[in-house]
């Protein structure tokens, strides 16, 4: 049988003491009433200390004082406030804590009489994000690096020895004396042909690693030289438009654009069936945006892109943290059926 009670004056001042929230009240003065355990915890000063303090003493700056001042403003205009909002608060220590606060007026009899807060510490969440963040630029970088070294070395030190190994080859097949027979004239031939199918595979493998184009002559050029290749080998009618006027950028920014592209094509290249694919770069005043897209297949959207990553699938991943590198953002659109665009956009 279902049984109705009335939860009695305690019974709310135990649920308010024992939140794991903070929560706090204060007058119109901003003079603080009331506040929880949580609240203690969060300040770092005690009830007694707390109660008659004024609430603005626990903003950390003038910032965050005028937040509080416009929260304060739209709630008793009636105005729009997206909540919770995020918050600075500080600790009697004098360190800083962010909070998720949400913030409502008091009103006795008709009348606004004070606000009441609630508010979550994500301090360490926001930190820990942080330092994921910090990581995966860090090893967004390495990589860079290691490819950069590996290219090199593949350029400087693999690429000449079989140079030498075909120009040996050529001298004997060439060579007068002694007469080669014909058949082995042929197998040197073969032979040699192998060693400039080898040497050009290299140069592709070096040039993927770490495009030499991109480095030399900056990129548009890596973007076109990207979709000549798209046209010629896979056969999709792949063209690179600038809008505005064009301009050199930092090398760091033309490698993760670069990159960007080169994932989003490579993309297109081996799950989009599409035929037509696009590379835009629009050079704003401040910002620059690049748009890749195609008009193949399609395909659906997880929720979160890390979803992805966690699966080995690592190329929207990676494309997020260049574009988060870049300070910018990364959007995806796909259609099925229709293709799929990817943007990015960021500050210069
Ligand atoms: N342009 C596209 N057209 C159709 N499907 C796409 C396109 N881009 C991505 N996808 C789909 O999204 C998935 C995730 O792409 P992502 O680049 O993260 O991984 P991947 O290409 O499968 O592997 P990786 O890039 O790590 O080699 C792909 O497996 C594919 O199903
Ligand atoms: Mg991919």
């Amino acid at each position: 049988m279902e049984t109705k009670f009335e939860l009695r004056e305690q019974d709310y001042r135990y649920l308010f003491d024992n939140a794991s929230d903070a929560m706090w009240v204060h007058d119109m003065e901003g003079s603080i009433l009331d506040g929880n355990k949580a609240f203690e915890k969060l300040t770092g000063y005690t009830r007694e200390e707390l109660i008659g303090m004024n609430a603005t003493r626990l903003l950390v700056s003038e910032e965050y004082l005028n937040l509080a001042r416009e929260v304060r403003r739209r709630l008793l205009k009636g105005e729009a406030l997206e909540q919770p909002y995020e918050q600075r608060l500080l600790r009697k220590d004098g360190t800083t804590r962010i909070v998720n606060m949400a913030t409502s007026p008091v009103i006795i009899d008709g009348e606004v009489r004070g606000f009441q807060h609630v508010a979550r510490d994500v301090t360490e969440e926001r930190q820990l994000r942080e330092n994921m963040y910090f990581y995966a630029q860090q090893i967004t970088r390495a990589q860079e690096d290691e490819r950069k070294r590996i290219a090199r070395e593949l350029h400087d030190e693999a690429s000449p020895l079989l140079l030498l190994l075909i120009q040996g080859l050529d001298t004997v097949s060439t060579g007068t004396r002694p007469r080669l027979s014909e058949s082995l004239k042929n197998s040197l031939e073969s032979i040699r042909s192998q060693a400039i199918n080898a040497l050009e595979g290299l140069q592709r493998c070096a040039q993927s690693l770490r495009p030499r184009i991109l480095d030399d002559l900056g990129l548009l050029p890596a973007l076109e030289w990207m979709a000549e290749d798209l046209v010629k080998k896979h056969g999709i009618d792949a063209h690179v438009e600038v809008i505005g006027n064009e301009r050199s950028l930092l090398a760091e920014v033309e490698l993760l654009l670069f990159r960007i592209a080169q994932e989003a094509l490579s993309n297109t290249r081996r799950h989009a069936e599409a035929s037509r694919a696009v590379v835009k770069l629009e050079f704003g005043n401040n910002r620059i945006k690049m748009t890749v897209s195609d008009n193949g297949k399609g395909f659906e959207l997880p929720e979160r892109i890390g979803d992805l990553a966690s699966v080995g699938k690592l190329g929207l991943a990676g494309m997020q943290e260049r574009a988060r590198l870049l300070g910018g953002s990364l959007k995806i659109e796909s259609e099925l059926g229709k293709g799929t665009t990817v943007a990015v956009e960021a500050p210069l």
